[in-house]
């Protein structure tokens, strides 16, 4: 045993482990730490279950799957370890049968719970197994990036890409628990990292200048200064997703200016296969977004620079849309958007940070496609002369 585990030992869950409460439709504990993985099986025995079925994809699997394994077998579970793909290309339907018959031959039962171990990827999938096998059995969230830990796991939402777009398929379902620990984190590359903040960038463009501000200052320092203080950088991330979920835990309504960006980027992302991140997807996305709102006349010059400001030069992430891409590409990849309505092309468009442009009480505005066409040309060349 290493002088880490006898300090592990000696110290208690209630000092080690934060729990943040959190309404995702039903409640959730959101349990965040620094390699806190010894008192996992403690929280999972409060939901009394038959056995435990690991799900993880093969990078997570690899650094972390043994420990957790070696966890919860110490404290007497009866645990099955599955492992399935997780690139962007492979979350389809697809991936999510096999997993689905993978479960009945591993022989769940109604008592078992299933873990998700690993990204966002893993997680969706996982969530929507957990939500089709015997129309929902339990599961909990165990994220190993930091987009995962503060973004996608904050959600209900469970979903797997179509043969034309993004998240085209899915339910929604809660887990029991998330169990989120930075000693995962931590060891992403950095470009990952990167695409984590760019959500984080969000929440403070739509909703919150002060947390838009407080990030601003962080990433002054640079992105190594995030790693100073990882737990806490990871905790201000998340509340800054939950200061806007609290208000709608269902994301049938107010939770849609999360999806900030995220016509353009679901577009770009997907015609990418996974080559762009999620978040970097997004990064182009907002920018995208902010020239169409410029445009529109909805947004000052100094917004759309703000966006270029933090993104680009503060962060690093890519906001150009890439020259591969056609108008016509990403207009078609768009007309399979979940947000999609009979009317047409929607977008969220802002005004100035914390505000979105909300005409009749709805944040969805519908677009052309020629203004589309012009906002990803504008985009696409370069910085904010548009
Ligand atoms: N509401 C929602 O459900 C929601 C919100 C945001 C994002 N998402 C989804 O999440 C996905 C993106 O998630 P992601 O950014 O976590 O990417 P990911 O799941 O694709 O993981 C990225 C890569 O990191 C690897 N990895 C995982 N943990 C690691 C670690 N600790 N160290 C090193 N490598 C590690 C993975 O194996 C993978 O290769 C997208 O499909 C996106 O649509 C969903």
């Amino acid at each position: 045993m290493n002088t880490e585990e006898i300090t592990k030992l000696e110290t208690s869950a209630e000092e080690e482990v934060i729990e943040l409460e959190v309404d995702l439709g039903q409640p959730c504990p959101y349990y965040l730490g620094d390699n806190i993985v010894n008192y996992f099986p403690e929280y999972l025995r409060r939901f009394p279950h038959d056995k435990v079925v690991v799900v993880s994809s093969r990078i997570p699997n690899e650094l972390f799957g043994d420990a957790l394994f070696q966890a919860l077998d110490s404290q007497g579970a009866s645990v099955i370890r599955l492992v399935i793909d997780d690139r962007e290309s492979s979350k389809n339907w697809r991936t999510l049968s096999s997993l689905c018959e993978a479960l009945i031959e591993a022989g769940v039962t109604r008592d078992s719970i299933l873990v998700a171990l690993g990204g966002g990827v893993v997680g969706n999938v996982v969530g929507l197994a957990a939500g089709l096998v015997f129309r929902g059995i339990r599961y909990v969230e165990v994220p190993t990036t930091l987009m995962a830990q503060t973004d996608s796991v904050l959600s209900r939402k469970q979903a797997i890409n179509g043969s034309t777009g993004k998240n085209q398929f899915g339910l929604y379902h809660t887990p029991l628990f998330i169990w989120s620990d930075v000693a995962y984190s931590r060891r992403e590359p950095v470009r990952q990292t990167r695409s984590a903040v760019v959500e984080g960038i969000k929440n403070g463009l739509v909703n919150s200048p002060e947390w838009l501000d407080e990030l601003i200052g962080i990433l002054q320092a640079g992105i190594d200064n995030v790693y100073q203080n990882f737990e806490q950088f990871t905790l201000r991330l998340v509340q800054s997703k939950l200061s806007i979920l609290e208000r709608d835990p269902n994301e049938k309504k107010e939770a849609i200016i999360l999806e900030y960006g995220h016509t353009f980027g679901h577009a770009i992302e997907w015609l990418s296969r996974g080559s762009i991140y999620h978040g970097e997807a997004v990064s182009i996305g907002m920018c995208t977004a902010a020239h169409l709102s410029l445009e529109m006349g909805l947004m000052e010059k100094d917004v759309l620079e703000l966006h270029y400001y933090v993104l680009q030069e503060l962060l690093g992430a890519p906001v150009r849309v890439p020259e591969e891409l056609t108008p016509a590409q990403i207009c078609n990849a768009m007309l399979s958007d979940n947000k999609r309505t009979s009317t047409g092309l929607s977008c969220l468009l802002l005004e100035k940070p914390g505000r979105l442009y909300r005409p009749n009480g709805s944040y969805l505005t519908k677009v052309s496609p020629e203004q589309v066409r012009q906002a990803l040309q504008a985009a696409g060349s370069d910085r904010c002369d548009s």
